[in-house]
C-alpha cells in the first residue's frame, strides 16, 4: 500500500472506495490482507468445546467467545518482546435470529443468549509485528465475565437506597454486566466499559419519572428473561432497584483474572456509550462520556485525587470519587445562518465556547431538590434540570492524548429540528440528521476547565450524492463518503480513526473504518481504510500504525437474514451463518 500518511505514519495506503450493501466481503487497500483473531463461539479454555452450530449449549457458550463483540482494546504483556498481548472485548448483545437452529428448545435459547452477553479478557500471541496475532487457548488471563460475575459498586450511590434489592440487601453487589458498547484504556492499564442499552433487558413499572426518562417500561422485552430470571422484573418491591445497578461505566483491571469487576456510581447513570480518560495536568483524571440517545447530553468527570506514577492499586480508585458535569455548547454564529441543511455559517465554521455545568462538586449535589445519590442513580433527570446541550446522539467521546483536544461522535438523530422536538442549532446544524457530524473540544491547556471552545471537524455524508457535508474545509471531492460515526481512536501520531455504524441507512454503503487528518492543510481529509461485510457494523478501532496493522470487531455480520436464509457468511464463507469477529488488518 502507498499513499501518503499524514503526521510521518508509517501506516500508508490509498483509500478503498465505497462497497455496496449486497457486498459480503472484508474489503481492504491494496497490499493488506485480513486476518480473523477470534470468532464468536471460539473457545476459550482447554475444557470448553470447539464451536458447533447445531450442538450448542449455555455450558458451552460460558467458556467460548461471547456475540458481538464492540469495544476491543489490546495491550501488550509486558517483557513479552512484544509478541503477546492481553485483549479485552465487549458483547453488546446477541442475535437470536441468526445465532440459533430455530428448533432450539426456547428455555435452552434464552440461557445460551444470557452467556453470550458480558466481557471477554483473552491472551493473543504472535511470532513478529508482521505476522498477524491468533489468541490463546487456555491463557493465563482468559476469563470470561458473565451474568452471574459479581461487580462491586464502588462511590457515593454505592449502598445506597436506590441500588438495594431484596437480593442484596447492602446495595453493593450486582450480579454481571449489560449493554456494554464502547470503552476505553485508562493510564493505569484498566479497562472501561459502557453500560449502554441496559433498558432493554428490564420490565418496570413504568410509571415514575425515573423509568419514562429510562425507557424502563411495563412491557415484555424482546428476549423475556424476566419470565425466567425474576430480578429482570423490576415491577415488584423485591427486584425495584434492580435497573440502577446497570447504566454505569464498568472497569475491569485484565492482568488480574480473579479481581473483581467495578461499577463506578461517581460517573452517573445514563445509557453511556464508553468512557475516555486523560490526565489534567495536575495529575487528576478526567473522563468524558455521552449519552446515547437522542437529545441526550454529554459528560465529564474530574476525580477528587491525583494519579500516581507507578500505584496501580491507587490508581483504581481515581474513578469511585469526584466532580461531574455536564455540557452546554453555544454558536457564534447568527441563528438566522443555521437553515438546517448543514451549510457552513458565514465565519466559515460552525464553532463557539461552551460550559460544563457542574451536577457534583466536592461531594455534594449542585442540583436543587436532588440528592448526592439521586443525581448519580437519576442522572438524566437531574441533568435536565440544569440546561445543557441536547446533542445528535453522543457515540464515543476521545480526548487525543497528543494534543488534548477531545472528539466526540455525534452519530445522527433524525428527529432533529422536527415538529416538538429541539431545533438545530450551530452545534447540531442538520435537521432530520442523518449522517452525523464529529465534534471538536478545546479544554485550551486544562483539562478540568468548566469553559472550553468548540467547532465541528466534519458534518458527515457523500459529496457525490449531493449532501451537504463540511470537512473543515478540506476539498469534498477528494474525501471518502462518511457516515454514522460511532467509535474513535488515535494512531500514534494523532491522527483521527473513525469506525461507523448505520451508513447503509445514510449514504447507502457498507460501514468501515475511516482515518481523518487532524493537522496541517489536509485536516479534514477523510481516507477510507476497510470495509466491513454485509449488515456488519464496525467497532473497536485499534490503530499500530508503527506496525502498519489495525484491527475491527465486526459486530452483527448478517443481522438481518434468518437460520436457512443467511445475508452473510462471513468470516468462513463455508456456507454456514455469519460469525462476530476481531480481525486485524496488515500488509499481505
Ligand atoms: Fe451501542 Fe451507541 O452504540
Ligand atoms: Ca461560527
Ligand atoms: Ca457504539
Ligand atoms: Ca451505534
Amino acid at each position: 500500500g502507498g499513499g501518503a500518511a499524514p503526521n510521518g505514519s508509517a501506516l500508508g495506503f490509498e483509500a478503498i472506495a465505497p462497497v455496496d450493501l449486497e457486498t459480503d466481503e472484508f474489503t481492504v487497500p491494496e497490499g493488506f490482507a485480513w486476518h480473523p483473531i477470534i470468532r464468536w463461539g471460539d473457545p476459550l479454555f482447554e475444557d470448553a468445546p470447539d464451536f458447533d452450530w447445531n450442538a450448542q449449549s449455555a455450558e458451552a457458550q460460558e467458556r467460548q467467545f461471547g456475540y458481538n463483540n464492540d469495544y476491543t482494546e489490546i495491550q501488550e504483556i509486558p517483557d513479552s518482546d512484544g509478541k503477546r498481548a492481553v485483549m479485552f472485548v465487549n458483547h453488546e448483545y446477541t442475535n437470536e435470529n441468526i445465532m440459533l437452529p430455530p428448533e432450539t428448545d426456547e428455555a435452552a435459547a434464552m440461557e445460551i443468549g444470557m452467556a453470550a452477553h458480558g466481557l471477554t479478557v483473552v491472551e493473543l500471541q504472535r511470532e513478529s509485528a508482521e505476522e498477524p496475532y491468533t489468541y490463546v487457548r487456555d491463557g493465563e488471563l482468559n476469563r470470561r465475565i458473565l451474568l452471574d460475575t459479581e461487580f462491586a459498586l464502588t462511590g457515593p450511590a454505592a449502598g445506597s437506597e436506590l441500588t438495594r434489592t431484596a437480593a442484596d440487601p447492602e446495595g453493593r453487589t450486582v450480579l454481571g454486566t449489560l449493554g456494554n458498547c464502547a470503552g476505553g484504556l485508562t493510564p493505569w492499564g484498566t479497562l472501561l466499559s459502557g453500560e449502554e442499552n441496559f433498558h432493554g433487558y428490564f420490565r418496570a413499572a413504568g410509571t415514575s419519572e425515573a423509568d419514562k426518562r429510562y425507557g424502563l417500561a411495563d412491557e415484555a422485552t424482546a428476549r423475556n428473561w424476566e419470565a425466567a430470571h425474576e430480578r429482570f422484573d423490576a415491577r415488584g418491591e423485591d427486584h425495584r432497584n434492580e435497573p440502577n445497578r446497570f447504566g454505569w461505566i464498568v472497569e475491569v483491571d485484565p492482568f488480574d483474572p480473579e479481581s473483581t469487576p467495578r461499577k463506578h456510581t461517581a460517573l452517573g447513570r445514563f445509557k453511556h456509550e464508553g468512557a475516555n480518560v486523560i490526565l489534567a495536568e495536575d495529575g487528576r483524571a478526567v473522563a468524558y462520556s455521552g449519552d446515547d440517545e437522542v437529545f441526550d447530553y454529554l459528560y465529564k468527570f474530574v476525580s477528587r485525587d491525583t494519579y500516581v506514577e507507578g500505584d496501580t492499586e491507587h490508581n483504581k480508585t481515581l474513578l469511585e470519587d469526584g466532580d461531574l458535569f455536564v455540557a452546554k455548547f453555544t454558536g457564534n454564529s447568527p441563528a438566522a445562518e443555521i437553515d438546517g441543511s448543514g451549510a457552513v455559517p458565514a465565519d466559515g465554521a460552525f464553532d463557539g465556547t461552551g460550559e460544563w455545568l457542574p451536577l457534583v462538586l466536592d461531594g455534594a449535589s449542585q442540583v436543587e431538590g436532588f440528592t448526592l445519590e439521586e443525581v448519580l442513580v437519576h442522572t438524566r433527570l437531574a441533568a435536565d434540570l440544569v440546561g445543557p446541550t441536547k446533542m445528535d446522539r453522543c457515540e464515543d467521546v476521545e480526548p487525543s492524548l497528543a494534543t488534548g483536544r477531545v472528539y466526540v461522535a455525534c452519530t445522527n438523530n433524525d428527529g432533529r429540528g422536527t415538529e416538538g422536538e429541539a431545533p438545530v442549532d450551530e452545534m447540531n446544524p442538520r435537521a432530520e440528521n442523518r449522517d452525523g457530524h464529529v465534534v471538536e473540544i478545546d479544554e485550551q491547556g486544562d483539562q478540568t476547565s468548566t469553559t472550553f471552545a468548540w467547532n465541528l471537524l466534519l458534518v458527515c455524508g457523500d459529496p457525490a450524492q449531493g449532501d451537504q457535508t463540511y470537512f473543515s474545509g478540506f476539498a469534498p471531492e477528494e474525501v471518502s463518503p462518511i457516515s454514522c460515526p460511532d467509535n474513535l481512536a488515535f494512531d500514534s501520531v494523532g491522527n483521527l480513526w473513525i469506525s461507523t455504524d448505520g451508513a447503509p441507512d445514510g449514504i447507502g454503503y457498507n460501514d468501515g473504518l475511516f482515518r481523518v487528518t487532524l493537522e496541517g492543510d489536509a485536516r479534514g481529509r477523510v481516507e477510507q481504510f476497510l470495509a466491513v461485510p454485509r449488515e456488519a457494523e464496525t467497532c473497536g478501532p485499534i490503530v499500530r500504525d508503527e506496525d502498519r496493522s489495525a484491527f475491527v470487531s465486526v459486530q452483527h455480520p448478517g443481522e438481518d437474514g434468518e437460520w436457512g436464509a443467511h445475508t452473510s457468511h462471513f468470516p468462513d464463507y463455508d456456507g454456514t451463518g455469519p460469525r462476530p469477529t476481531v480481525v486485524q488488518v496488515l500488509p499481505a
